[in-house]
């Protein structure tokens, strides 16, 4: 393949659960892709690694001092030829680089917020992981996208999976009814609800059948993921609420379904393993080996679907007020839930309470949609206030 051909990737989150399974694939496709750029928080070690491995052209880490420290650990080690760069900036700048064609987007949180848009707004193919972008800005990130011409590929894999069930990708397609996310249910599907204000953050990040970040994992225990989920769904595919539910799955085999007007489900089934989605993205519109094999359908024997219980999963109850409510509530619920996360797995906040503290937030303000990165950040921010002084009266 000329050297033309070759898509040159940013992964920025490069560190993480996603940026490992993408940079799993890549250096299953070296023909294909090269890792011209890549990003993390502060894990110098592990950025060292990365640049060890894949000799990108550019490494950036948002704490500036674990910027430092990597351009000298990279110098220690007689890496040369590797432009580092510091800072939130310094992450969105490698988003943005001319010499980048796709982006993985792969950052955890609000945090990924800017570099995602820098992407967008140079028109860049995105491989969208960083749900949060979509959940706090989706309005302002689809609108640009539409005027940057960036063409954006769900990495999620409930959207990937309805990305790949949908003609062209496109939700406006005719005959389109509606779409099902499926949940696992996480580790407490079982457990009683009763119990639920006992649960310690080893039990919570604990899933059954997925392998993920902290943050997220607590997310799918509390199923404010499945509904954060929702919300990225809306705003990807342009649909209404009401067009969007899940069903628990307890197998994760079939990650979601599009449900079509003549009485037909299509569904995409695969093993709970990201590669898949990603080596979807990352390949789009061909097809690429992702080192996953096809599920043994005889073997896992059957695929259950349930109704979700509301009682034991309020924040999906939340997340579908905060769609309703519009303006800046989604950005509300984001932030509200990030800092009750954070506050439950610092062992300040009970993980019961993880609802109570966002429901609180989304009540005590109604802020208009955000139209820009400014506009988001200072909703996010006064949103953290609020929850933080929920945390601390409510744990008082
Ligand atoms: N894991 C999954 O299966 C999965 C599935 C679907 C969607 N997602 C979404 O994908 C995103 C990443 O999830 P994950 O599970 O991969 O998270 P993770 O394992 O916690 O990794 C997070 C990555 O973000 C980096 N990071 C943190 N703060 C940063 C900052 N300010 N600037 C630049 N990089 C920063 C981390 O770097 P350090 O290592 O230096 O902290 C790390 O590389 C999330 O939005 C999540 O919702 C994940």
């Amino acid at each position: 393949m000329a050297e033309r051909d070759v898509t040159r990737l940013a992964v920025l989150g490069a560190t993480g659960s996603i940026g490992t399974s993408t940079l799993d694939v890549a250096a299953r496709h070296p023909e294909a892709f090269r890792v011209h750029a890549v990003a993390a928080g502060r894990d110098v070690e592990g950025l060292l690694a990365i640049c060890q491995r894949h000799r990108p052209a550019r490494a950036a880490l948002a704490d500036a001092s674990a910027a430092a420290q990597l351009s000298a650990r990279l110098r220690a080690e007689g890496i040369a030829g590797i432009e580092v760069s510091a800072g939130e900036d310094g992450v969105a700048a490698l988003a943005a680089d001319a010499e980048v064609d796709a982006v993985v987007t792969a950052v955890v949180g609000a945090a990924g917020l800017a570099s995602s848009m820098a992407a967008c707004e140079a028109g860049k193919t995105i491989l969208l992981a960083n749900k949060e972008t979509l959940v706090v800005a989706g309005e302002a990130f689809m609108e640009t996208a539409r005027r940057s011409g960036a063409r954006i590929v769900p990495v999620d894999s409930e959207h990937n999976a309805v990305f790949q069930g949908l003609p062209g990708g496109k939700a406006s397609a005719p005959g389109v009814e509606r779409i099902l996310l499926t949940a696992s249910g996480g580790p407490f599907r079982d457990r009683d609800p009763d119990t639920l204000a006992a649960v310690t953050p080893e039990e919570a990040v604990a899933h059954p059948n997925w392998s993920m970040g902290r943050k997220i994992s607590v997310d799918s225990a509390t199923m404010m993921n499945k509904g954060l989920e929702v919300i990225e769904a809306c705003h990807l595919f342009g649909l209404a609420p009401e067009r969007v539910d899940v069903v628990i799955h307890r197998q994760s085999l079939v990650h979601a379904l599009v449900g079509y007007c003549d009485g037909s489900y299509l569904a995409q089934v695969g093993s709970p393993d990201m590669r898949v989605p990603i080596a979807y993205a990352m390949g789009y519109p061909e097809r690429l080996a992702s080192g996953v094999e096809l599920v043994d359908l005889a073997a896992a024997g059957r695929l259950d679907f349930e109704a979700v219980e509301e009682r034991r999963f309020p924040c999906l109850r939340l997340a579908y007020q905060a769609l309703r409510a519009g303006g800046g509530a989604c950005a509300v619920l984001n932030a509200a839930n990030e800092v009750a996360v954070d506050a439950f797995l610092e062992g300040r906040l009970r993980f019961d309470r993880i609802a109570a503290v966002t429901e609180e937030a989304l009540a005590a303000q109604a802020p208009p949609a955000p139209r820009d990165l400014p506009s988001a950040s200072a909703i996010d921010a006064q949103a953290r206030r609020t929850a933080e002084a929920a945390v601390a009266r409510i744990e008082g």
